[in-house]
């Protein structure tokens, strides 16, 4: 850095400058002059609360009142001590009353296993239960018939298929949603019931023995029963093998394989495979072995799904209904999903 007395001084800074010297008596004269304008500011008044103004304000009947102001500022605006409008504390007087009243008469306050009961003696529980009944009631003759009619007998009857189409819509929503999809649409490992691809027959009698006992219900001796061989867990085949098997499976249905692969695995298939699914492919719904030659998969169609389909097989499980729903539910429920547009 450069030493500051090198630097050459102006004619402005220069103290030889006669300009540039101030005066004694103007020094002195400036300073009164600030002490005086100092002097006449006001010191602010500091009280706790802002003071408003009194205002007059006229009242009711013409009387001058006077309004106070409630303490409360906010970037210098204060607020108005002014009463609450009279209908407005009536009204909320009048909830309080209310409000009591309700307590006393009708079920309110949660104890710990009931609400105080009221002295009306409501019971919403009981009003909920004597509705659901009055419409048993007035739906027990239809449910009667759709249990009793020959099955075949429903799609020709429309006031049982109406009432089906609606009471079965409600099963499904409440039952076989959560598995099948609110759509019916299904996902992995749970078929779609839309499509006109059954694993085990799409016929009002096959669904309704479907829904009656189940697949591979453990708990239903009658449930309908399968199960494909855990090829690779249980050491049937190789990995070598299976890979060829797999290769052939996707060729059935013209997806991307290797050939040389495929060729190998057509005779894997015959020996293994053909029993359940057939020589083509297209499956066996006695036993609920699926198309494998179709475009529609219950597992998937990639190389890694088949694989480990092929080597630890499959094992879908719906639990039989007929333990959980009346006969005239599943024979609704089947209805619908006969009706949503698979059905054969
Ligand atoms: C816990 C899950 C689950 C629930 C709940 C469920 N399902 Fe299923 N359902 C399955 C599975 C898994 C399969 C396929 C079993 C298999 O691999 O063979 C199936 C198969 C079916 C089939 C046979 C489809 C075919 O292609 O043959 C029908 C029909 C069916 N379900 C209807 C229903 C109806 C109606 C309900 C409601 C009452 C229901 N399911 C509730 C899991 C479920
Ligand atoms: C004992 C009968 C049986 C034999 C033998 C059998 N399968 Fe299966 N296979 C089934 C059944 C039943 C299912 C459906 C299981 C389910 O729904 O959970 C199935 C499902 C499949 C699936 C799933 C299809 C899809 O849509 O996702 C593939 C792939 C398959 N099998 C391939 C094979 C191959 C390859 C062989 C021979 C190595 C074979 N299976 C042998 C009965 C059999």
């Amino acid at each position: 850095m450069a030493d500051d007395k090198d630097k050459p001084v102006g004619p402005h800074q220069d103290p030889a400058n006669p300009d540039n010297r101030i005066s004694v008596q103007r020094h002195a004269a400036d300073s009164e002059h600030a002490a005086k304008i100092t002097g006449d500011i006001p010191e602010r008044p500091r009280a706790d609360k802002p003071v408003a103004p009194k205002l007059r304000k006229p009242g009711r009947k013409g009387l001058v009142q006077e309004v106070g102001s409630t303490g409360h500022e906010w970037d210098g605006i204060t607020e108005y001590d002014n009463p609450m409008p009279r209908w407005w504390l009536w009204t909320f007087y009048a909830t309080i009353v209310w409000a009591l009243g309700y307590v006393i008469a009708y079920p309110a306050i949660p104890l710990v296993s009931q609400a105080t009961q009221g002295l009306l003696g409501t019971d919403y529980r009981q009003e909920v239960a004597a509705e659901i009944e009055r419409f048993d009631q007035a739906n027990a003759a239809i449910q009667a018939r759709l249990a009793e009619v020959d099955l075949a007998e429903i799609p020709n009857d429309p006031e049982l298929v109406n009432y089906a189409t609606n009471a079965g819509g409600a099963v499904f929503r409440t039952w076989c949603a959560q598995c099948h999809g609110s759509g019916a649409g299904g996902a992995k490992g749970y078929p779609n019931l839309l499509d006109n691809d059954w694993l085990w027959g799409g016929t009002l009698e096959d669904i309704h023995l479907t829904l009656q006992h189940g697949i591979r219900d453990p708990h239903d001796g009658d449930t309908r029963y399968s199960q494909m061989p855990a090829f690779g867990t249980d050491g049937i085949l190789d990995r070598g093998q299976i890979d060829q098997v797999v290769n052939y499976v996707l060729s059935l249905s013209d997806l991307p394989h290797n050939a040389a692969k495929a060729a190998e695995g057509q005779q894997v298939y015959s020996d293994n495979c053909s029993a359940c699914h057939m020589d083509d492919g297209s499956g066996d719904r006695m036993q609920g072995a699926p198309n494998l030659a179709d475009a529609v998969w219950l597992y998937g169609n990639d190389q890694a799904t088949l694989t480990r389909i092929v080597a630890e097989g499959p094992f879908g499980v719906m639990p039989a209904w007929n333990t959980r729903l009346s006969e005239a539910e599943i024979r609704a429920v089947a209805a619908y999903v006969h009706g949503l547009g698979g059905g054969e």
